[in-house]
């Protein structure tokens, strides 16, 4: 049989990477596909730029849209990231009757109803493995493997500069600039890296989880997101003494209420495994009613993981090519008439717990008053714990809450901050239990 014909567009780190493994693992890629996958044709911005793969045999332009009116080609890879070209490519490739594998979790988050509703009216395929977690083949996992399972949650470490700049500051006492700079040179940070830092790149990512968890259409702008910029060494320090590691997380968590979706610094338990991800390495963790708490592990960036996720899927393709459409997975896991209308919570409305550090005049009565507003707002305190502060007659106090509702925390910090006692701004971060049970 004739080899699949393949269009790539985008030849930098995981377009490189695709070309790479698409070509040391060819026998073992078409033993599985059932014939061969060739890449015929590819984009750049500049086809004469110095490149980490072979491009012999491969047909170059710096025009895409060549690429994607291919008449040969039957299968649009597209690794350009951005929302806008990419946008305009896809939609143009589904037109043209071309399957798609994209890596561009902006794009998926922002524009995949669309996207997928085109692709459904051409009986065509979009796959998106790539664009979550690198490597981690958690797209299939969620969408196949625990298809029998109502999902109650997950919670995802799955931007791997940040999880990597925070790992570096924590355990060599590296400065962040240093730090971020490194990811870039090894290809792991986004074109615009506060994307990467600010959580915007997660909260793309954790959009597409939600939807696949919970079969909800994509709502990427009802997504909370706060940066790692503001963690200081002293939470660091404050929060492992207590027993916690600080990790920039994803949360998504279905509730009577509605759906929460948010990505911050988070306080994990050192004896959760999910505490113990380092590095570049993502990790996502997922509860369903029937399997139980599953956790699933690896890089999360870079040009071979992510192109091993590519090629997973253009295997996956390739595999179904000739299948009815309306026999095929459905893009968000659940049918497409069959996607429901739970709402997204805004960031009050969720439950969590908190770690509070608070700088106050160390005096008598000062540890009742912020104590009492906690209890007047129904909430709860877990552990407390005073410590030295630099300046004589301040005290830093630090205090580990139960779970509450984000709006009790809110109006209690109002009042906390208004005492004429607290020096500066209470340090509030959330804490996440991620119990199994
Ligand atoms: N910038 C992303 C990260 C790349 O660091 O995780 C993979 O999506």
């Amino acid at each position: 049989m004739e080899p699949v014909k393949v269009g790539l567009i985008g030849l930098g780190t995981v377009g490189g990477g695709t070309v790479n493994v698409l070509q040391h693992n060819a026998k073992e890629i078409s033993r599985r596909a059932g014939r061969g996958i060739v890449i015929s044709h590819a984009a750049a911005r500049d086809i004469n730029k110095p490149r980490i793969c072979q491009t012999d045999g491969i047909k170059l332009t710096e025009d895409p849209l060549e690429v994607v009116a291919d008449p040969d080609v039957s299968i649009i890879v597209e690794l350009i990231g951005g929302d806008t070209l990419a946008r305009e490519l896809v939609l143009k490739a589904i037109a043209n009757g071309k399957h798609v594998v994209t890596a561009n979790k902006a794009l998926i988050a922002k524009h995949g109803n669309e996207i997928f509703s085109a692709a459904q009216k051409q009986g065509v395929m979009v796959a998106f493995e790539a664009a979550v977690a690198g490597g981690i083949p958690i797209i299939k996992a969620i969408r196949e493997g625990l298809a029998g399972n109502h999902i109650e949650w997950l919670a995802g470490i799955i931007n791997g500069t940040g999880n990597f700049i925070l790992t570096e500051m924590r355990d060599k006492q590296r400065d962040f600039d240093s730090v971020l700079a490194e990811a870039q040179r090894l290809g792991y940070a986004e074109a615009d890296p506060t994307f990467d830092v600010e959580g915007i790149d997660a909260a793309h990512k954790l959009t597409i989880l939600a939807s696949i968890a919970f079969g909800v259409p994509l709502q990427f702008e009802k997504a909370y997101t706060e940066g790692i910029s503001k963690i200081t060494r002293e939470d660091v320090d404050y929060a492992s003494e207590l027993g916690f590691t600080i990790k920039h997380l994803g949360v998504s968590r279905r509730t009577d209420k509605g759906i929460e979706l948010r990505v911050h610094p988070t306080l994990i338990s050192k004896r959760r495994l999910i505490a113990n991800v380092d590095g570049v390495m993502n990790a996502v963790l997922v509860k369903g009613d029937a399997v139980g708490a599953t956790l699933y592990y690896g890089a999360g960036a870079g040009a071979e993981p992510t192109a091993s996720a590519v090629v997973g899927d253009i295997v996956d393709v390739v595999r179904v090519l000739t299948s009815d459409p309306e026999n095929r997975v459905p893009h968000l896991a659940f049918q497409p008439d069959s996607l429901s209308d739970t709402p997204i919570l805004a960031i009050d409305e969720i439950e969590t717990a908190y770690y509070l550090r608070i700088t106050a005049s160390d005096q008598a009565g000062v540890l009742a008053n912020i104590t009492t507003i906690l209890a007047n707002n129904g909430i709860s305190i877990d552990s407390m714990l005073q410590k030295e502060h630099s300046s004589e007659d301040k005290a830093t106090i630090i205090i580990i809450t139960h779970t509450t509702i984000e709006k009790n925390m809110n109006t209690a910090l109002e009042k906390i901050h208004a005492l004429d006692v607290i020096d500066g701004d209470v340090v509030r971060i959330r804490l996440e239990h991620l119990d199994a049970e």
